[in-house]
């Protein structure tokens, strides 16, 4: 980073979280997992170190620190590792401040296009520091200070900012150089359609992996972060009021014994979109099912004081966040209706009415599914208690729920081929129906996926 390209009222920092420690002719800055070592460094060196050690100063303060001499080469050596934020000034007044999290891509050789904008990429929100700006694919965060900068953010094109026209090049020469503005929008597009990914699941991912941005699992998972904030949701969901169902609980030992070889389910397991209507899946298989997928085998307090639970599939952190709901259209001993399946107690609870519109709503997207636009003789709705994972993690929650769905998808798909039921997976629940029906908030318990079960047609 050429540091004396920018004004000198700018000043400079070395980027939050770094510990600098110096020695007789070197230094070392931490920021764990990195680290650098700078050796080689003269005495008016390490006194402008010893200064940017405690706090923000401009390049003319660094070199009276060091006693008039040039710091150039130690400040380019900073900058070049990323450990310099920099704090771009005009009259006194914060403008902006790159803060890196790596170090700096090389500078654009081509000066910037007139037709340049803001990458679709980009997203401009608030924080408790003011407006921020970040791009998945950044080396660093841009912090806007003064408001006037972001009718800047879309290129050049607003020359009408009140502001000296060597700092409106310089913010929108790092834009480009940190990746916010591209030179040619229609070339970004192309490349992300033809690549993958639009703006939410570039974040998404972006997000929930560790990278640049994301080098340890500070701010990322487990951090338990709403923990402090909020007292952590138990294991147990809340009882739905209504009489509870008793299920047939299953003799695991004789099904040891019994079922098809493991590699026979891995083999026949398929989905299936052809049901026997005639003969329905009985309460019974139903509640096998549900036992041998989904029930609760007990809690245990962690260290920290957390309800862990334990179930037939794994689950991030033993969160076990999904609760089943089987919306009943044909089963054999028991009547048409959305229930809540109690996997602490094992029993079923009634929720809604089969006559109520919200039923039909919900279960609805799955007839596209089935051929003729049959209904489904049950519908297993996943629906996530999102604070039982989002407690913990602050970045990769949402992203664990997913996962736990494919992970119950699968459980189930093998339990119920090791049965003789016939299952299919289903993507797109209608979340707002089910919440409607449920009678919950949406962020309480929502709809994030589900299975079609019933007895196979017979060929
Ligand atoms: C996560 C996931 C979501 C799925 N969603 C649907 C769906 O919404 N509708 C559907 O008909 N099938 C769905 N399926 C089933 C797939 O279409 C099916 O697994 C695939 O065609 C392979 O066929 P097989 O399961 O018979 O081996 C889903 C499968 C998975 C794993």
């Amino acid at each position: 980073m050429p540091t004396a390209t920018y004004p000198q009222q700018t000043r400079f920092a070395l980027r939050d979280g770094i510990t600098c420690r110096t020695g007789p002719a070197d230094a070392i800055l931490l920021d764990p997992p990195r680290e650098a070592k700078l050796t080689g460094l003269d005495a008016g060196q390490l006194h402008a170190l010893a200064t940017l050690n405690q706090g923000p100063a401009t390049v003319s303060e660094l070199s009276a620190a060091a006693g008039g001499d040039d710091v150039a080469e130690l400040m380019g050596r900073l900058a070049d590792g990323g450990w310099l934020s920099v704090t771009v000034r005009d009259r006194g007044r914060d403008l902006y401040t790159l803060r890196p999290f790596g170090p700096p891509a090389p500078r654009p050789d081509a000066p910037l296009p007139w037709s340049a904008t803001l990458s679709k990429f980009a997203v401009l929100h608030r924080d408790s520091e003011g407006f921020v700006l970040q791009h998945p694919r950044a080396w660093c965060d841009l912090r806007i200070h003064d408001p006037r900068l972001l009718a800047l953010l879309d290129g050049l094109g607003a020359a009408d900012v009140d502001l000296p026209i060597d700092v409106k090049s310089q913010f929108t020469d790092d834009l480009h150089w940190c990746g916010f503005l591209v030179p040619d929008a229609d070339a970004e597009d192309r490349e992300s359609t033809t690549r993958g990914g639009s703006l939410p699941e570039l974040w998404f991912h972006r997000r929930s992996a560790l990278g640049a941005h994301t080098l340890t699992h500070n701010h990322f998972d487990p951090t338990t972060e709403a923990k402090r904030r909020f007292p952590q949701l138990p294991a147990r969901n809340a009882s739905h009021p209504g009489d509870a169902i008793d299920l047939h609980v299953p003799d695991l030992s004789a099904k040891r014994a019994e079922d098809p070889t493991l590699t026979a389910v891995l083999e026949d397991r398929v989905s299936t979109r052809s049901f026997d209507d005639a003969h329905p899946i009985t309460l019974d298989q139903l509640a096998e099912l549900l036992y041998r997928t989904a029930r609760s085998r007990g809690t245990r307090l962690s260290d920290r004081g957390e309800e862990f639970d334990s179930r037939p599939y794994p689950s991030c952190g033993s969160g076990y966040e999904l609760e089943l709901y089987p919306v009943v259209r044909k089963v054999g001993g028991l009547s048409p209706g959305m229930y809540h399946y109690d996997s602490f107690e094992h029993v079923l609870r009634p929720v809604v009415d089969a006559d109520s519109p919200v039923v039909t709503e919900v279960s609805q997207p799955t007839s596209s599914t089935l051929p003729e636009g049959a209904e489904p003789q049950v519908l297993l709705v996943m629906a996530a208690r999102a604070g039982r994972v989002m407690g913990t993690s602050e970045q990769a929650g949402y992203a664990a729920i997913r996962e736990h769905v494919g992970v119950l998808m699968q459980t189930i798909y093998l339990a119920a081929t090791a049965m003789g039921l016939g299952a299919c997976a289903q993507t797109y629940p209608d979340t707002a129906p089910f919440a409607t029906a449920a009678g919950v908030d949406e962020p309480e318990a929502c709809a994030v996926g589900g299975m079609i079960i019933g007895s196979p047609a017979r060929r």
